[in-house]
């Protein structure tokens, strides 16, 4: 009898998403967001995405034996509680309900699961529930995933789960083992959180940002390490500045931020518009060198030595997508090999927990192949789209796709790429992507002022073919996913600016043949027309949208855009003549 388990996420009021694991193979995942087209989708259970994993795997909900969910109940008797209770005192309400109340947020998630699965037609009873701890749920997320034999080292850095902030352990024949964890409101992810709220972005979503501003600057310009206090293996945030709760908090127009008016009266009123200057860029690059230098340091109080025994790390958590960082981590010496789970942040703990629960229920579990997890939809599906839009877009069905795109982009212009199936996860990886030539001048501006409508000062990213990687990025280091900077030859840097960053660093994704052949085909096409096996690679969507789903959401994205060519599987659309 095959062992079917659902894993849910969205513990935390964010990301909600839904993985599915048939006897150890990760079937189907995806993100509620896509569905539903809300970023994040806040506060949203996750029933479309499980809804897709149940329909594409082809089983019924009933059929589900075990819903696994990144969130668990913490002991009284454990520290995480007392040390929040103590170390927020000037919010009572706050701390004492860490004591008498401290599992109420894990009560609600219950709540919010059993609605899930009833509106499914499940009876609570009828189905086994696992709840795994949320940092647990990263790190299997990551370490289960990684393929790793040996002895591995395992990060896990976010804002807050129940409690903890912050996970270093260590995986050995399949079991995950706690070295240290933090609590809050001691979090690096919180800290970097906070500063980027202050930085005029959203918390939870603008990080990136915050870490894309950060080269413009200079980290020497203002001194940050009063935000937090790091002895060399603890850290305490400085709650009267940043990671701040209640009366503390800094509060503009009634919305409260997580830092206090301390902060403002230090640094300066908080930045507000699109500018990238004087001292902004230089805040964002001394909040990236902190976090950096106090990431690497932990990493090797609590990891070096087994690092130095085995080399490889495993590391999740929504920090793990500050690709900076994890280029520093790949540039230690004792490191051989990093992997991080492409889809880091909450998303990914839906992955995380039904990996746990599997593990723990003697499920052997397969290493991550590729994130092509989501829906796919036909050609015929794709001209159906069409007809219905109310565009009226252009159609034809062309013979080889690959090729006809990568002429498109060679010519100069900008494409959408919908392919196969969507991806799990932050980065569009060829299937939902915006394609431009990374050779030719101006197509990064062009599509930050035609298309994206995002900040110019953002970075584009390459795709490159595994067989150019090593001359590129001079690394073997795998890096499909997208979540490491590497430095770019000197020899390259002229041949794709487009993609190549103010400081000479490029966020790669190095394209293999099996895990995505449409795509491989395409950039080889465009090798042979540039001479380049690199292709300018951004996400399908446009400022503030998730990435799209369905050809619906390509073909609304496409005519609110200026984008003049989509390719849709064998469909190639443009726009009628006014
Ligand atoms: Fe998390």
């Amino acid at each position: 009898m095959s062992k079917i388990i659902l894993g849910l996420s969205g513990a935390l009021t964010h990301d909600p998403s839904a993985a599915l694991y048939i006897d150890g193979k990760l079937v189907a995942a995806a993100e509620e967001e896509r569905f539903i087209r809300k970023k994040h989708a806040k506060n949203q259970p996750p029933y479309e995405s499980a809804k897709f994993c149940m329909k594409y795997a082809g089983i019924k909900p009933n059929e589900v034996d075990v819903v696994a969910f990144p969130y668990a109940p913490i002991g009284l008797l454990t520290p995480g509680r007392w040390h929040y209770a103590r170390r927020y005192w000037y919010a009572p309400d706050r701390a004492l309900g860490a004591i008498f109340n401290g599992n109420r947020r894990y009560r609600r998630n219950i709540h919010m699961v059993k609605e899930l699965m009833q509106r499914f037609g499940v009876k609570w009873g009828q189905i086994k529930f696992i709840p795994v701890e949320h940092h647990l749920a990263h790190a299997s997320s990551a370490y289960h995933l990684s393929g790793f034999k040996e002895k591995t080292a395992i990060l896990s850095i976010d804002g807050k789960g129940e409690y903890a902030t912050t996970f270093f352990g260590y995986g050995e024949n399949g079991n995950i083992h706690k070295i240290k964890e933090f609590y809050d409101p001691d979090s690096l992810g919180g800290l970097y959180g906070a500063m980027t709220e202050y930085l005029g972005f959203e918390m939870l979503d603008g990080e990136y940002k915050v870490m894309g501003m950060a080269p413009y600057g200079d980290p020497a310009k203002y001194d940050l390490s009063p935000l937090i206090h790091f002895d060399g293996k603890n850290i305490k945030v400085n709650t009267g500045l940043v990671n701040t709760i209640g009366l503390r908090r800094y509060k503009e127009n009634g919305k409260g931020f997580y830092f206090s008016p301390k902060l403002i009266d230090w640094l300066g009123p908080r930045r507000t518009d699109d500018s990238a200057d004087d001292p902004y860029i230089h805040y964002a690059a001394g909040m990236q060198k902190l976090f950096e230098e106090i990431s690497l340091k932990l990493i090797d109080y609590y990891l070096g030595d087994i690092l130095r025994e085995t080399g490889k790390l495993c590391f999740a958590g929504g920090s793990a997508l500050n690709v900076k960082l994890n280029q520093r981590i790949i540039a230690l010496p004792y490191v051989d090999e990093l992997f991080v789970q492409p889809a880091a942040s909450d998303a990914g703990t839906a992955i995380g927990a039904a990996s746990y629960a599997a593990i723990a229920m003697g499920i052997e579990v397969e290493k991550l192949r590729h994130v092509f997890l989501g829906p796919s939809y036909t050609s015929e599906e794709c001209i159906e789209a069409c007809n219905r839009h109310p565009g009226k877009p252009s159609w034809q069905v062309i013979k080889n796709a690959p090729q006809r795109g990568a002429e498109i982009v060679a010519e100069g212009n900008p494409l959408a790429w919908f392919q196969g199936r969507m991806e799990f996860g932050p980065r569009a990886l060829g299937c939902r992507s915006i394609l431009g030539c990374p050779n030719i001048a101006g197509i990064a501006d062009l599509i930050n002022e035609q298309i994206k409508y995002r900040e110019r000062w953002r970075p584009f990213c390459p795709s490159i073919l595994d067989k150019v990687a090593g001359d590129i990025l001079q690394t073997d280091h795998p890096a499909p996913y997208m979540t490491f900077t590497f430095d770019v030859a000197q020899h390259w840097k002229s041949r794709i600016p487009e993609v190549v960053h103010e400081d000479g660093t490029s966020r790669a994704q190095v394209v293999t043949k099996e895990t995505n052949p449409r795509y491989y085909d395409l950039i080889e096409h465009l090798e042979k027309l540039t001479g380049n096996a690199v292709v300018l690679n951004t996400s399908l969507n446009r400022r503030g949208e998730p990435v799209v789903c369905s050809p619906a959401d390509a073909l609304n994205m496409f005519f609110g855009s200026d984008l003049k060519s989509l390719i849709m599987e064998d469909i190639l659309v443009t726009k009628k003549k006014a």
